[in-house]
C-alpha cells in the first residue's frame, strides 16, 4: 500500500529514512519503466507581469479529458507553445509517468534550490527532503512530522541559489503525495492531471502569480484584525460577559468574543441553547456596546432528526452526500448521527448560504467553519468513505466519489458560507474562519491551524505554520494562542501571546476542560506580558490593515519570510524563527524555553540595516516579547493604542521612520471605512508618506476617501 492509498493518520511514525529512500527509488525505477510519451505543454498569458506560465499534461488525450480544476479562480486560456528556452531546462518540465497505476510526475531541482509552500505542514520553514500527503485530516493534537493536517494545497514554491523562483501546481484534489525528498514529485490518487509552472524573477512574483491562478482574500473586516478570544467553550452568558470585562476592566485589546459549539441547543446548528444564552441577541448587544464583535460557530454535520428545521429543509432539498447505494451518508459528530450536506452541488451552497440571514440577525459579526474535512467520530481515518457520492454539477466535474471532493469539501462549505453572510448583510464584510481548505480556499475564507498543543515545539511550529499558508495563497491564519490541547504555563503562554499577537491572525483558544488561557489566567508578570503584545498590534493595526489589503490586492502575504528581504541570501532561507511583516518590520521571536541569550546574533539580513524600535511603554524591555526592528528607509504608519479597532476614527499617527543613507523614508497607509463594500467604489484612500530633510510628507495617491486628516507626529529612529 503506497502513501497515496493508506489513511494519513496510520502513518505515524514516519517510515524510516533508510525504507523511504528505497521505496522512492523503487517508484522511480517502476515511473521509468512505465514512462510515457513527451507531455503536451502550452504557455499561458503571464499570471503577473515579469512572470512566465505554462501548463502540461500527460498527453493530449489527459489534456482533453481533464475534469475542470478545483482550484483555478478561472479556466486556464493556453495561448501557444511553452516559452522559449523551458525544453531545455529540466526543472521546469514536469516529467509524466504512472506509479503503481497511479498519475505521478517529477521535476528535478537544481543545487542550491530551497523548496517551500505544500500548504499547512507542521515542521520548519524549509520543506527540502520533507514529505507531505494533501488530503485534509482532523488531525487532533498533531505532532511534528504530520503527514496530513487540515488542509491540501499540492503547491511548491522553488527558490534557485541566485534568489528566482518558480512554482508547481498539481492540479488535483485527490489525495496527493507531495514528495520533496529529492526535487518535486507529486503522485496522486484519480485521473492524470495538469501541472502548471510559472517562473519569475523573484519569490514575490511567483507567489502573486500563485494568487494570479488561484484567487486573492477579500479584503476583510477591520475588526478581523484585532485579538480574538475563544475557547471550547465560553458558557453560558455570564461567563462570555466576565470574559468581555476581564478584558476591558485591565485595559487588554481585544475586539472579538467567539462562541463555540455550547452556545448550541445539542449542538444542532444554527440554533441557540435557551437555557445557556437565554437572550443572544441581548448578549450581542451588550459586547457590542463595549466594543466586542462575536463569531459563532457552524460545523457541517447536522442532526439527523425529524423536525429540526435544518435537517428538515435540507431533506426536502436532497441536499445530503450520498452512500454508494443512493441513500443520505450518516455519521457521528458532536450532536450525534448527522447527515453532511453536499456542498459540490449550487442550490444545496445556496441553501446552506441562506440558513444564515435569520441567525447572523442576532447581531453574530463573523463565521467560524470546524469539522469541515469533514471530521467523523468513530470510523477508519476520521473522515465518510472514500466510495461516498456527490451529485457535482457540471462546473465541478459532475457525480464523483468523495475520494474526488474530499479535500475541497471544507472549501466549499467556506464557499457556501462566505455568499451566504455576503448575501445577508451586503453592508458588511463576511469574515470566515474555516479549518479545513484547499489550494485557492483564501477567497471565501481565513484559518487557523487546528488543535494544536500547548508546547514549546508547537510554539515554535506556528511560525513555520503561517509563512508556508502566507506561501500557499493563504496571507490570513494563525495558531491557536496558548495551545489548544494540553495546559502549558505561564512562560509558555506569555512567549506565544508575544509572537501570536504580531501574525496576521490572532486568536487565544483552548479545548474543553482545559485550565483557563485568557490573558490574566497565568497571574499579573503574564498579564503584562500579554498587555504589551496586544498593545503593540493595537497600534500596528493601520499597517495590518495596509497589508491586508495588499494580500487582498496581490496575493503577497501579511507574514513573510525572510529571504523575501534577500531571495539570493542562502543563509535567510532556512530561519523560521524570524519573520517580516509586510517588507518593513522583522520580527525577532524567542521560542525556546528559558531566557533571550542577549549575545544571540540577529538574523543576518544583508541587504539595508535594521533597527530595534519599541511600540509601546516597556515592550522592549519584556524579555518575553519578540524584538522587533524597522528596515532602512521604511516608514511606519502607528495608530493610537486603543482597546478595539474601531474605538475611535484614526486621528492621529505616529510615523516611526529609520531614515537611509539619503536620509530618506518611504510608507504607505491604506485606510476605508473599516467594513462594508464602500472601498470598492473608491471610498478609500492610499497614502504615500515620505520623510526627506528632516520631515514628512503625506500625499494621497490613490482614493477618494473623504475622511478627515490626522495629525502626524514623526519620530525617527536609527541614528540617522
Ligand atoms: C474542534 C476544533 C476546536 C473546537 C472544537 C469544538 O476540535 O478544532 O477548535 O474548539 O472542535 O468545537
Amino acid at each position: 500500500m503506497s502513501l497515496v492509498d493508506r489513511p494519513c493518520r496510520d502513518l505515524q511514525p514516519a517510515l524510516p529514512p533508510a525504507l523511504a529512500v528505497t521505496l522512492f527509488c523503487l517508484g522511480l525505477l517502476l515511473a521509468a519503466g512505465a514512462a510515457r510519451a513527451e507531455p503536451v505543454g502550452q504557455s499561458l498569458p503571464a499570471p503577473v507581469p515579469g512572470t512566465t506560465a505554462a501548463v502540461y499534461h500527460a498527453s493530449a488525450a489527459a489534456r482533453d479529458e481533464a475534469p475542470p480544476s478545483l482550484c483555478l479562480q478561472a479556466p486556464l486560456r493556453p495561448d501557444g507553445p511553452p516559452p522559449p528556452g523551458w525544453s531545455a531546462t529540466p526543472s521546469l518540465v514536469p516529467a509524466f509517468s504512472r506509479v503503481q497505476g497511479r498519475p505521478a510526475v517529477f521535476l528535478p531541482i537544481a543545487d542550491g534550490t530551497d523548496l517551500y509552500g505544500t500548504g499547512e505542514v507542521a515542521g520548519g520553514l524549509r520543506r527540502n527532503r520533507t514529505r507531505t500527503v494533501a488530503w485534509n485530516t482532523d488531525a487532533y493534537g498533531w505532532q511534528r512530522g504530520e503527514l496530513s493536517l487540515y488542509q491540501s494545497h499540492p503547491w511548491v514554491l522553488a527558490v534557485r541559489r541566485d534568489g528566482t523562483a518558480y512554482g508547481v501546481i498539481a492540479d488535483t484534489p485527490e489525495r496527493c503525495l507531495i514528495d520533496l525528498n529529492q526535487g518535486i514529485r507529486f503522485e496522486a490518487a484519480g485521473p492524470e492531471f495538469a501541472v502548471i509552472v510559472v517562473e519569475g524573477p523573484t519569490p514575490q512574483h511567483v507567489v502573486r502569480a500563485l494568487g494570479a491562478l488561484t484567487g486573492t482574500m477579500p479584503l476583510p473586516p477591520r475588526w478581523a484584525l484585532g485579538y480574538h478570544q475563544c475557547r471550547y467553550s465560553y458558557t453560558p452568558d455570564d461567563r462570555v460577559r466576565e470574559i468581555a470585562e476581564g478584558f476591558r476592566k485591565r485595559a487588554i485589546p481585544c475586539d472579538v468574543i467567539w462562541l463555540d459549539i455550547d452556545y448550541m441547543d445539542g449542538f444542532r446548528c444554527f440554533t441557540v441553547d435557551t437555557n445557556a444564552f437565554p437572550d443572544l441577541r441581548g448578549l450581542d448587544g451588550e459586547l457590542q456596546a463595549q466594543g466586542f464583535r462575536t463569531v459563532a460557530i457552524i460545523d457541517p454535520g447536522i442532526k439527523l432528526e425529524d423536525g429540526y428545521h435544518v435537517f428538515d429543509s435540507g431533506a426536502a432539498l436532497d441536499a445530503w452526500v450520498q452512500t454508494p447505494r443512493g441513500k443520505p451518508y450518516e455519521g457521528a459528530v458532536w450532536p450525534g448521527n448527522c447527515v453532511f450536506p453536499d456542498f459540490t452541488i449550487d442550490r444545496v451552497r445556496a441553501w446552506w448560504g441562506g440558513l444564515y440571514g435569520q441567525f447572523l440577525s442576532l447581531g453574530i459579526d463573523g463565521i467560524w467553519n470546524d469539522m469541515n474535512e469533514p471530521a467523523v467520530f468513530n470510523v477508519d481515518g476520521h473522515t465518510m468513505p472514500a466510495t461516498n457520492v456527490h451529485r457535482a454539477d457540471p462546473d465541478l466535474g459532475g457525480t464523483g466519489t468523495h475520494a474526488r471532493f474530499h479535500n475541497v469539501y471544507g472549501m466549499l462549505m467556506s464557499q457556501a458560507t462566505y455568499e451566504g453572510v455576503a448575501a445577508a448583510r451586503p453592508q458588511q464584510r463576511p469574515f470566515v474562519l474555516t479549518r479545513a481548505s484547499h489550494l485557492g480556499g483564501q477567497r471565501w475564507a481565513a484559518t487557523w491551524t487546528g488543535d494544536n498543543t500547548a508546547s514549546w515545539d508547537h510554539l515554535d511550529m506556528s511560525l513555520a505554520m503561517v509563512l508556508n499558508l502566507g506561501l500557499s495563497g493563504q496571507p490570513l491564519s494563525g495558531p491557536d494562542i496558548g495551545g489548544f490541547v494540553g495546559a502549558g504555563d505561564g512562560p509558555l503562554f506569555a512567549r506565544w501571546m508575544g509572537v501570536g499577537a504580531l501574525l496576521p491572525f490572532a486568536r487565544g483558544h483552548t479545548g474543553k476542560g482545559n485550565i483557563d488561557k485568557e490573558p490574566w489566567s497565568f497571574g499579573r508578570e503574564v498579564e503584562n506580558t500579554c498587555r504589551l503584545a496586544l498593545q503593540r498590534r493595537s497600534r500596528l493595526l493601520p499597517y495590518l490593515y495596509t497589508l491586508a489589503r495588499e494580500a487582498s490586492l496581490t496575493g503577497l502575504p501579511i507574514a513573510r519570510p525572510l529571504f523575501f528581504a534577500d531571495p539570493a541570501d542562502p543563509a535567510l532561507r532556512d530561519m523560521d524563527d524570524a519573520f517580516l511583516l509586510g517588507d518593513d518590520l522583522l520580527v525577532v521571536a524567542n521560542v525556546k524555553p528559558g531566557p533571550r541569550d542577549p549575545a544571540a546574533p540577529l538574523p543576518p539580513l544583508s541587504r539595508g540595516a535594521w533597527t530595534e524600535i519599541s511600540l509601546v511603554d516597556g515592550d522592549q524591555a519584556d524579555p518575553d516579547l519578540p524584538r522587533l526592528f524597522l528596515r532602512e528607509g521604511a516608514a511606519l504608519p502607528l495608530g493610537p493604542l486603543v482597546q478595539w479597532s474601531d474605538e475611535k476614527p484614526l486621528d492621529e499617527i505616529e510615523l516611526l521612520v529609520n531614515p537611509d543613507a539619503a536620509g530618506r523614508a518611504v510608507g504607505s497607509l491604506y485606510e476605508d471605512a473599516g467594513d462594508g463594500p464602500g472601498y470598492r467604489d473608491q471610498a478609500c484612500r492610499l497614502t504615500r508618506f515620505t520623510y526627506e530633510a528632516g520631515k514628512s510628507t503625506a500625499v494621497v495617491v490613490e482614493g477618494e476617501w473623504p475622511a478627515g486628516d490626522w495629525r502626524v507626529t514623526t519620530r525617527a529612529v536609527g541614528g540617522r
